[in-house]
């Protein structure tokens, strides 16, 4: 394994330029994201305007991991609501940049993200992913989520076709 020296903290306001910058690389390097090489479909202020927010409340946690100062990865735990009868749900997604998988980034950015839900007294951690996303699934299974259900046409690719997701869920 490849040594990579990165340090994880939380995303602010002034990281958004390199936020959007990242969602354009990923989103270069993958069909098993929301978007496409366009990125994250928001302007550096707003994208600013949502990580400050973000600091700002204990129901939500940004973080990036950086090797140097290169942003290499992010994630992001966050609860579903703040309505009584869903404020136990929390939503997590994460990604690394391809030159950086299999180092272990996205493990450790997991780990602090599930920490954040037990602390923000979540009970169930949920997230879709695609059914071929092999390192993902395995990543998840990893980390104790198991998988609850299917969505047959999760994403719809701009020539028709339809990718499978599995819903999957990690019990606190
Ligand atoms: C999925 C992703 C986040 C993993 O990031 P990462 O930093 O490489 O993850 P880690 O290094 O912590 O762990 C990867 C694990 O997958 C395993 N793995 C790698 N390729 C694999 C494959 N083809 N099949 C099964 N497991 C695989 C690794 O061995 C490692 O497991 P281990 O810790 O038991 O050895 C990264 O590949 C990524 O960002 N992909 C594109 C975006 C994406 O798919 N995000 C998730 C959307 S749901």
């Amino acid at each position: 394994m490849q040594s990579c020296e990165f340090v994880i903290r939380p995303l602010t306001g002034n990281d958004a330029g390199a936020v959007l910058a990242f969602s354009r690389q990923i989103g270069g390097e993958t069909d098993h994201l929301t978007f496409g090489p366009e990125g994250l479909p928001l302007g550096e202020e707003q994208e600013r305007g949502f990580l400050e927010k973000a600091a700002d409340t204990p129901d939500r946690l940004m973080l990036g991991a950086w090797d140097g100062e290169r942003l290499v990865g992010t994630a992001e735990i966050a609860r579903l609501s703040n309505k009584a009868r869903l404020a136990h749900r929390a939503q997590f997604a994460v990604s690394v940049a391809r030159s950086h998988w299999n180092r272990g980034i996205a493990s450790a950015l997991a780990c602090r993200c599930l920490q954040r839900a037990r602390e923000m007294g979540c009970t169930v951690v949920e997230l879709e992913v695609l059914e071929n996303n092999a390192p993902a699934i395995h990543l998840y299974q990893k980390l104790g989520f198991s998988t609850v259900g299917r969505h047959p046409c999760f994403f719809r690719y701009a020539d028709g076709r339809c990718a499978p997701a599995l819903l999957m869920h990690c019990y606190l």
